[in-house]
């Protein structure tokens, strides 16, 4: 699958709804939506209040990308809010299992996530029990980083567990995603590519969507 999720965190929220109007006319697959709590990550960005507009005005899927403590206390609310998916990070929990119960039970996607600082393998026992990895191409907290090269072969890593035990799970990239390095990516075994500043920040947000998917 080859699949491009703006992300909204660069969008301008002065004018939300005419941003994501753009996102419904786009060749966009998902809205990527970045929750940030200030103490999981360095950042705070927004949350259920934003949810709302999110889902009256864009026709995407919302797919919602927790850099929370605790996510096992809000993953229900977000399910409710209209999340298409909702991912948390692996090494902000003791077991994710019972909070990915959560989400399955309200019949929304799961997705689990690592920081670039955490062992990629740690994701393989967890390979058949989610649909989606995201793996952080940068630090989780902010847009506009620079991708992390090493990324690439933690990709293959993991795509290539994937194909071994033929499941359907989906690897996700996120941070530092642009139109020069997404091919790449996707070659590599990415099915879904995050990207904030490279679309939001390009002269024709777009173009760049489109550019972005045909590169692949
Ligand atoms: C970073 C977020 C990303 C961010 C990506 O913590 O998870 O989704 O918005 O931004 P860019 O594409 O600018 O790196
Ligand atoms: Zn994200």
């Amino acid at each position: 699958m080859k699949l491009i999720a703006p992300s909204v965190l660069s969008a301008d929220f002065g004018h939300l709804a005419d941003d994501l109007e753009m996102i419904n006319r786009s060749e966009a697959d998902w809205l990527h939506v970045d929750v940030m709590d200030g103490t999981f990550v360095p950042n705070i960005s927004f949350g259920f209040p934003l949810m709302e507009p999110m889902r009256k005005y864009c026709t995407k899927p919302l797919d919602v990308h927790l850099m929370i403590v605790h996510p096992e206390k809000y993953v229900e609310r977000f399910c409710d809010a209209g999340a298409w998916s909702v991912g948390f990070h692996l090494e902000a929990v003791d077991d994710p299992l019972p909070i990915l119960d959560l989400i399955k039970a309200k019949g929304v996607r799961t997705c689990l996530t690592i920081n670039p600082d955490i062992d990629v393998k740690r994701l393989v026992p967890y390979l058949d029990k989610v649909d989606m990895v995201l793996l952080m191409s940068v630090f989780a907290g902010f847009g506009g980083q620079k991708f992390i090269p090493e990324t690439m072969d933690k990709i293959r890593f993991i795509k290539a567990e994937i194909v071994k035990r033929n499941l359907p799970t989906l690897i996700e990239i996120d941070g530092g995603v642009n139109a020069e390095n997404a091919a790449e990516l996707f070659a590599a075994g990415a099915d879904v590519l995050v990207a904030g500043s490279a679309v939001f920040g390009a002269k024709d947000p777009e173009e760049m969507i489109r550019k972005m998917k045909i590169t692949a």
